[in-house]
């Protein structure tokens, strides 16, 4: 079984961050999913959107709707189309965002944003049925990480994914935590 986890923090790439923790709660879990996917012998990979160019959605064409209607792909030249196109070789997902002002991070809803406008209507879908685990990560007081699992909910409807599990942590349970990850990473393909 393969596993795709796409994580959505900057923290790695900018150790100077006020943020206390050297490689950030989010590539913390990053690191447990893969440590625990890899145990149970699944194969993962793990891309940081951060890291590659994707730049917001233009809602260009008529009506709000441009070729991602139809042709369930961005007219934009960037690095969306690629990394939807590569979702598809794998069997389910691990989404992974920080918390920022009660959501998901900016990189996050660019992205999600594109890909509900390409996927949700996709009669030929790859992600459609797959199982995904949506991890929020917050900071000390973990105020958001509910709205920010609500928006996933609200992502899986459209996408026609399968929530298999959603979870919380902060940096002062992310030890207790763990053991919540590693349970999840136990996820099946359907
Ligand atoms: C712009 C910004 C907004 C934030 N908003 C919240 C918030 O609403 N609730 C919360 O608990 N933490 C909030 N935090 C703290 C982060 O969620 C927390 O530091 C988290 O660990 C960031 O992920 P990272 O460690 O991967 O960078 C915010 C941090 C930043 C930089």
């Amino acid at each position: 079984m393969k596993v795709l986890i796409l994580s959505f923090s900057n923290n790695q790439v900018n150790e100077d961050s006020f943020i206390p923790n050297k490689i950030g709660l989010t590539f913390s879990c990053v690191e447990e999913c893969e440590k625990a996917l890899k145990s149970l012998g699944k194969e993962v990979e793990h891309i940081c959107i951060n890291r590659k160019n994707i730049k917001k959605c233009l809602a260009c064409g008529k009506r709000g709707w441009g070729i991602c209607l139809n042709e369930h792909i961005c007219i934009q030249k960037d690095d969306f189309n690629e990394i939807y196109k590569y979702m598809e070789n794998f069997d389910a997902y691990v989404f992974i965002t920080p918390v920022y002002f009660h959501e998901m991070s900016e990189s996050a809803k660019t992205f999600f944003d594109r890909l509900k406008r390409c996927d949700a209507f996709n009669e030929n879908s790859k992600i459609k049925g797959k199982k995904i685990v949506c991890i929020a990560c917050a900071g000390g007081s973990g105020s958001g990480t509910e709205e920010t699992l609500k928006a996933f909910d609200t992502l899986n409807y459209f996408l026609g994914t399968e929530m298999y599990a959603r979870i919380p942590v902060t940096k002062a349970n992310f030890a207790k935590q763990k053991e919540v990850i590693d349970n999840a990473m136990q996820i099946k393909e359907n």
